[in-house]
């Protein structure tokens, strides 16, 4: 069953959550009322709570929960069209997909209240799949121009010591760059800006294995320095070695929050989630 025909069927049941029903306009929380989820007795660093997003009539994030501790690393999986990408987007707030109903926080912020200028300048660094290197700007350019505005995040020498390609090629117009050096690029503009939560959308797409590789080391350099961050990955064995937990989407749902570990023992869960 296709997720569009879940959500036609669920759009016309009549469990359908009121708050779902009818407008355009988001219906979620109360301004300032905290989140209830907790981890480990703390209010968690990030949660999102019960949330609900569409593409116009298309129903594809339902009602999705799950928190992050700080520093943590969490790998969000599932197959194709299980809804990753959407879940970034809607925790993004991008405008598509219009988030309809629930909590988004971050850091004590209530994201579910804000556009995506004020999620990305409250700690939200979305890497999107397409990498969106600005044409005819070199690579130095690309990474300054995401420091134009405050709050700003690491130094450009900072991203140069963790990316020596990039220094390499400083003054190089960041499209001519290969794709595996496009990524590090689209990675290192995004920890231009303060980052508090960083969400990776497939970063080894399309790669080499020693790209990957590569890649791999820096989100491991990364991850040592404390940053929380969900990365969505195709390859899902990767992800998981990198993450401390796993979460599976399927058909816009949570089907599993646990460890990575667990995912990876548990060759029922990958079979019938993830394929592999
Ligand atoms: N702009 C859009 N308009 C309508 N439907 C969309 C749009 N973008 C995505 N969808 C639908 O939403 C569902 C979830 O898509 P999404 O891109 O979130 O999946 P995904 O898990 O990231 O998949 P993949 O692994 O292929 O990247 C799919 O059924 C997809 O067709
Ligand atoms: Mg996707």
């Amino acid at each position: 069953m296709s997720a569009a025909h879940v959500a036609e069927t669920q759009m016309n049941s009549p469990d359908r959550p009121e708050t779902l029903l009818g407008g355009d306009q988001f219906q979620g929380a109360a301004p300032g009322k905290r989140p209830t989820l907790t981890t480990g007795g703390q209010p968690a660093y990030f949660s999102c709570w019960d949330i609900h997003a569409y593409y116009g009539e298309s129903y594809i994030v339902q009602g999705v929960s799950f928190d992050i501790r700080e520093g943590e690393i969490v790998a969000l999986l599932g197959r194709n069209g299980a809804g990753k990408t959407s879940t970034l987007r809607a925790i993004a707030r991008v405008d598509d997909p219009a988030l309809k109903s629930g909590e988004i926080w971050l850091d004590h912020k209530p994201l579910h209240e804000m556009k995506a200028h004020q999620a990305a300048q409250t700690g939200i660094g979305l890497v999107p799949e397409d990498r969106r290197i600005i044409q005819g700007l070199t690579v130095e350019r690309n990474l300054k121009l995401a420091q134009i505005a405050p709050p700003v995040g690491w130094s450009i020498e900072r991203i140069y010591d963790l990316f020596p390609r990039l220094g390499e090629r400083r003054r190089q117009e960041g499209t001519t760059l290969s794709g595996g050096e496009q990524q590090m690029l689209a990675i290192g503009r995004t920890l231009a800006r303060d980052v508090k939560l960083l969400l990776l959308d497939e970063p080894y797409e399309g790669l080499a294995p020693v790209i990957v590789q590569e890649i791999e080391r820096t989100l491991e350099q990364i991850k040592s320095l404390g940053m929380t961050t969900i990365i969505v990955e195709q390859n899902a064995i990767a992800a998981l070695h990198l993450a401390d937990r796993a979460i599976i989407l399927d058909m816009g749902q949570v089907v599993f929050d646990g460890t990575s570990q667990a995912v990876l023992d548990d060759a029922d869960l990958r079979q019938q989630y993830l394929a592999i």
